[in-house]
């Protein structure tokens, strides 16, 4: 596999909730170390692509390659353990667990992959750090901001170093200034760990950070060239 290569593409998604669809023939494709902002109106079916792409639902037809392998075509336990070594997320909310402090947070996808208290907890401090939120690292989250609860959620998403970040309106919760910083922070990030970041947002001040832009509208996406 080249750097060309796409890392994950989704090809003919289609996922209906009842009568509804949610996804009509998505197509999607992100490559290594590339940052694509996904938009589009309310209900268009961006979470349920992302969702899609990270192997947390399943389409009803379409399929989903990781590199080489096919999502649907692993059992449930291959996806958990490729949900966990090679992909982060971050949520609108943080989703941090409320009685661990910030430094456990972030240690968490490591002990969960069988690493020691100690290193884990060394290497989450090293990304509150760089994340600018070390001073809140012995903080639950009910005892932070909404904007340093985000740089804990994205913090928690690179520890691992995951190839893809799937980011579901990471600033979605936040003031323009909290938003902007946290955007420049994980896409550096990202750029220096060579992470690839796929990005549902509403705000074009926020996927300006992207190297793409994709519309998704009633279930299918259009690139934003197509859209104009
Ligand atoms: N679990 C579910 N059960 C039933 N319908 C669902 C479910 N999840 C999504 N839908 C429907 O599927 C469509 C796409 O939803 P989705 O959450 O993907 O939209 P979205 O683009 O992320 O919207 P938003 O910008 O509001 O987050 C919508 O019509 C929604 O109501
Ligand atoms: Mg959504």
């Amino acid at each position: 596999m080249t750097t060309a290569d796409p890392l994950l593409n989704a090809a003919g998604l289609h996922k209906s909730y009842g009568p509804t669809p949610a996804l009509d023939g998505a197509d999607f494709s992100v490559r290594p170390g590339e940052v694509v902002a996904v938009m589009g109106p309310s209900g268009s079916g961006k979470s349920t692509l992302l969702h899609c792409l990270a192997g947390i639902i399943r389409p009803d037809s379409g399929t989903v390659h990781y590199r080489e392998r096919e999502l649907s075509a692993m059992s449930d336990a291959e996806r958990s353990a490729l949900r966990r070594s090679e992909f982060g997320f971050i949520f609108q909310f943080g989703q941090l667990v409320p009685e661990l402090t910030c430094t456990e947070n972030v240690a968490l996808p490591l002990r969960l992959t069988g690493m020691g208290r100690r290193e884990a907890e060394k290497r989450a401090t090293g990304w509150l750090e760089r994340l600018e939120v070390d001073d809140v690292r012995h903080h639950r989250p009910g005892q932070v901001s909404g904007g340093q609860g985000q740089r804990v959620a994205v913090a928690r998403a690179l520890v691992t170093g995951p190839r893809v970040v799937f980011a579901d309106e990471p600033t979605g919760a936040l003031d323009s200034l909290n938003g902007e910083r946290v955007m420049q922070l994980l896409t550096d990030a990202a750029h220096d760990t060579g992470a690839a970041v796929v990005l549902v947002t509403h705000e074009a001040r926020v996927a300006a950070y992207s190297d793409r832009e994709i519309v998704v509208r009633d279930g299918r996406v259009r690139d934003m060239a197509g859209a104009l």
